[in-house]
């Protein structure tokens, strides 16, 4: 259900200066998704009528990302872009999406750069700021280094008073430990009005939407301060230590979840399971894993060590041994793969398959129970059932400019050290002898032996010594 009232809007044009990057800040990435796609995914969750994103530094970039993502990330509610052309402070950055406060009633002001944000708390601060019939309603942390935050300065009554940022605070001010988390719901028509009362402040010149706050309590509205306990919630990344802290965090609430779901992990300090990944009761995950993209692994399945799978589907009952490596690949139930072994996009191991030791696969089907255990490459493969792959085969694919298909049919037996000349078919049943090379059609049943024959020279081999 839409909720017709409630909106969003997100202040991502910023500079992220302290970032040192060529990416914009928004686009960094906490645990597979974008920070703000955390924040759009949160965001959405209350069903808002529109959400709207303010974009200014590497706009272009930060719109067509959003634009590209929005179902991969579940945003249905509508979304608006705003550009903020002069990046005069958060105020500046709210100024700029005018056109969408004037169609809103209320509005859920978000920073485009606190990934750890709850979705339920955001709908506590709604409904309070709805309860209340507040003017503004802020999100406020106590944290245990309130340094770089804005402190909520409160009254005699212990009401909100107004927020003083970092830079402006006196020492007194910097002593208060509870901080402005840059989370805020304000009635749209007040924030219109206290927007044009901004003036540039602080050593940069900026305007603070912070400073609207006191704006609209002197209008007489409730200016309402919601206290959450849980602080790390309101962490801003704004530069890469604070990344790589809200990065952890994640980390920890993901793992968490997915325990608290059944799954055991060996050593959840040392597992890297991104956030849209999905994982079935009684998987076993060792340490040193990296789980990653849109992921989904089955129920019962066991990960060794340091096994790395990124944007691929993992049936149940798979043993994946140390080492093993897959990308943009489908394995099927009860297939065993590693140690090290490589699946490479679009490769499908069907029931039962085994790919074992150093073998490398790309783009081709392993058929039901078929084997390639020992240091093979596959390649632009259909394998049927049951297939037999000895030690070192290896299917020639590539002729220097076209890829070639190789099609081993259902109960082929593969001697050690064949090479598949592509494009080339092996028909069922077919047996080839080791060391061969085969560039033609093998029949049913067929064998096919493709190597020069052994000549022994009589007395010329080692000499002894007497
Ligand atoms: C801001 C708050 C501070 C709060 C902190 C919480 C202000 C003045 N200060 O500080 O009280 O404790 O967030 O994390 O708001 N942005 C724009 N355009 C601009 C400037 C900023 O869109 O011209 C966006 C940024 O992309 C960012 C957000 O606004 O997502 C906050 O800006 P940032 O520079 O990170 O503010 P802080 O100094 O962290
Ligand atoms: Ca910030």
């Amino acid at each position: 259900m839409v909720a017709k009232n409630r909106s969003v809007l997100i202040l991502a044009a910023g500079k992220g200066t302290r970032m040192k990057s060529s990416l914009p800040k928004p686009l960094h990435a906490v645990c597979g998704f974008p920070i703000l796609a955390h924040i759009l995914r949160a965001a959405q969750e209350l069903n808002p009528a529109a959400i709207g994103v303010v974009i200014g530094h590497g706009a272009e970039q930060v719109k067509q990302t959003v634009l590209d993502n929005l179902s991969a990330w579940g945003i249905t509610a509508p979304v608006e872009f705003y550009e903020q052309t002069e990046l005069a402070g958060s105020g500046s950055a709210v100024k700029a999406a005018l056109p969408f406060l004037q169609k809103q009633e209320s509005v859920l002001v978000l920073a485009g750069d606190t990934p750890l944000l709850k979705a339920d708390t955001l709908a506590q601060m709604y409904a309070q700021f709805e309860a209340q019939q507040a003017g503004t309603l802020v999100l406020a942390v106590k944290v245990p280094n309130p340094a770089g935050y804005g402190r909520i300065v409160r009254d005699g009554q212990n009401n909100f008073e107004k927020i003083v940022e970092e830079a402006d605070a006196d020492e007194t001010t910097k002593q208060i430990d509870e901080i402005n988390s840059g989370m805020y719901v304000f009635n749209s028509a007040s924030l219109v009005k206290a927007l044009g009362q901004l003036t540039p402040q602080g050593p940069k010149h900026e305007y603070y939407l912070t400073d609207t706050l006191s704006f609209i309590k002197q209008t007489g509205l409730p200016a309402v301060v919601f206290t959450s306990k849980d602080f790390e919630q309101a962490l801003g990344v704004n530069s890469r230590v604070q990344l790589a802290q809200a990065a952890q965090i994640m980390r920890a609430r993901i793992n968490e979840f997915h325990m608290d779901n059944g799954v055991t992990l060996i050593n959840p300090q040392d597992t890297y399971i991104d956030a849209g990944v999905e994982i079935g009761a009684d998987t076993v995950i060792a340490s040193g894993c990296y789980l990653l993209g849109n992921t989904k692994i089955g129920p019962n399945c066991t990960l060794e060590s340091s096994v790395y799978v990124n944007n691929s589907t993992i049936a149940n009952d798979v043993t994946l041994k140390l080492g093993t490596y897959i990308e943009e690949s489908e394995v099927a139930e009860t297939c065993q793969l590693g140690p090290y072994a490589h699946l490479r996009p679009k490769s499908v191991l069907k029931k039962g398959a085994k790919v074992g030791n150093f073998s490398e696969i790309k783009k081709a089907v392993i058929g039901e129970g078929s084997k390639v255990n020992h240091l093979s490459y596959i390649g632009d493969t259909q394998m049927g059932a049951e297939v037999n792959v000895g030690a070192g085969t290896i299917t020639c694919n590539y002729d220097g400019k076209n890829k070639h298909t190789t099609v081993i049919e259902d109960h082929v037996f593969v001697g050690s050290n064949v090479n598949f000349v592509a494009p080339v078919t092996v028909h069922e049943y077919a047996k080839i002898g080791a060391g061969s090379t085969i560039t033609k059609e093998v029949s049913a049943q067929g064998l096919a032996i493709a190597r020069s024959r052994q000549v022994v020279l009589e007395n010329k081999g080692v000499k002894k010594n007497d």
